[in-house]
């Protein structure tokens, strides 16, 4: 869809006109990250069905979370499961959905969330006034460290230590020195999580293997520093994109008397189709990279399309998302009975598409709503301050800081 198309479709909405309702419009316009990207050549889609396609094509190779630039520094030793691609990573897959399976999500996790949940609420009435964003990333953390297998112990420290290290792709305006200050910084954290976390989770399954990841890949024949890069990468992308949503999904939903109403008077399954379309309008991840390994061909409307081998693909996943082939009538605006009213499937893209869509995203889902569903109910809950937005370059999406909530 074009940049004039789009732009037709806001104004000619009969739901609000001329609204755009995404709190993240502004700051995804004004980063200049993508293009950057892209300046060495590339091609952008915005078409959610021509992004599908091509992510299910098996023609491509991850190109982004600097996938290229890891590949060519590290020449051996297993890749994560984000860079892997073929019969590899395919295996790997399998074997690890058992920790992703519905029955397991809602059953044993069920537990951990709850009991979370709880204890963040309990902190909220405790201080009286907290900032959102440090309780959404220890319900984050705690959550993927249980699947990952590094939760034996109490946490105390790991969110922290975590944060520091992802905290690098922010796109911010800091001097040299700071920029090598926070590198240190960063390093020293990297090695805190190793051998305070990581290691001790390593040498306690080698001799008892848990139902867990580290455990999976004990048995894989995985050395220390796999298993650390293979952490590393659930911290990233189970641990940081379900921060985010549990505060953008909040802020939507405090400031909207009705939907939180609705919210809380829904079940469970109409509390997660009200978080999946502020996902589909707020995506965490804001575009996904891959490189085509062969020339590719794709009927399109119509057309045909040719990508030739080598070519860097940036989809666009803000735009594929409020394409209305997929979404439906006003794509900008947070419709929470978008999916009972479009007449067909709802297409969102924000976990995903293909081989690698994102094994966690009922995990995210489910412990969002958990967590939501508690932090609503909250007599006189109200946002003290709204969060203030950063960019991130890595995974072109909104970080959500400082975001106070007070209960009195
Ligand atoms: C709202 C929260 C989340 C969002 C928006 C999200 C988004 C994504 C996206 C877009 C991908 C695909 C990347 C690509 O194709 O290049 C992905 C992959 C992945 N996600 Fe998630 N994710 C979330 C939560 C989680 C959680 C809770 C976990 C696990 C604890 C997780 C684990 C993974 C893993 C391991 C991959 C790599 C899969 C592969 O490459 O085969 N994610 N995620």
């Amino acid at each position: 869809m074009s940049q004039a198309q789009a732009i037709d479709t806001k104004l000619t909405c009969p739901y609000q006109p001329g609204a755009d309702e995404r709190k993240s419009a502004a700051a995804a316009a004004a980063s200049p990250a993508r293009a950057k990207r892209l300046a060495k050549g590339g091609i952008t889609i915005e078409s959610f069905s021509l992004a599908r396609k091509i992510l299910r094509s098996g023609g491509t190779k991850q190109a982004g979370f600097m996938a290229e630039l890891v590949d060519r520094a590290t020449s051996k030793g297993a890749q994560p499961v984000l860079f892997q691609e073929g019969e590899v990573h395919q295996k790997q897959r399998t074997a690890t959905a058992r920790f992703f399976a519905p029955r397991i999500v809602t059953t044993r996790y069920r537990d951990v969330m709850n009991d979370l949940a709880d204890r963040l609420i309990a902190r909220l009435h405790k201080k009286g006034k907290v900032d959102l964003s440090d309780l959404s990333l220890d319900m984050a953390v705690a959550v993927a460290a249980d699947i990952i297998g590094l939760a034996d112990k109490p946490l105390d420290g790991m969110a922290a230590r975590l944060n520091s290290f992802f905290d690098q792709g922010v796109a911010r305006k800091i001097s040299v020195f700071r920029k090598a200050f926070n590198a240190v910084r960063s390093n020293l954290n990297l090695l805190g999580f190793y051998w305070l976390d990581v290691k001790p989770a390593i040498d306690r399954r080698r001799k008892a293997p848990k139902e867990d990841v580290i455990s999976h890949l004990i048995s894989q024949g995985y050395n220390n520093q796999e298993i650390l890069t293979e952490c590393l990468t659930y911290g990233a992308a189970g641990m940081v994109t379900t921060r985010e949503f549990i505060v953008m999904a909040a802020w939507h939903l405090m400031e909207r008397d009705q939907m939180r109403a609705d919210y809380l008077a829904s079940d469970e399954a109409g509390q997660i189709k009200m978080l999946e379309e502020i996902l589909r309008l707020e995506p965490i991840v804001g575009a996904l990279y891959r490189r085509t390994q062969k020339d590719l061909t794709f009927e399109e409307s119509g057309k045909t399309i040719h990508i030739p081998a080598g070519t860097l693909i940036d989809l666009d996943i803000r735009a594929a998302n409020s394409d209305p082939m997929a979404a439906g009538e006003c794509p900008f605006q947070l419709k929470p009975d978008r999916a009972d009213t479009k007449g067909s499937a709802v297409g969102s893209m924000s976990f995903g598409d293909g081989n690698h869509r994102c094994p966690g995203a009922t995990v995210a889902l489910q412990e969002t709503a958990i967590f939501l569903n508690r932090l609503l109910r909250v007599p006189n809950l109200r946002m003290a301050k709204p969060p203030k937005m950063e960019w991130n370059t890595l995974t072109v999406g909104y970080e959500l800081r400082d975001a106070i909530v007070a209960v009195r």
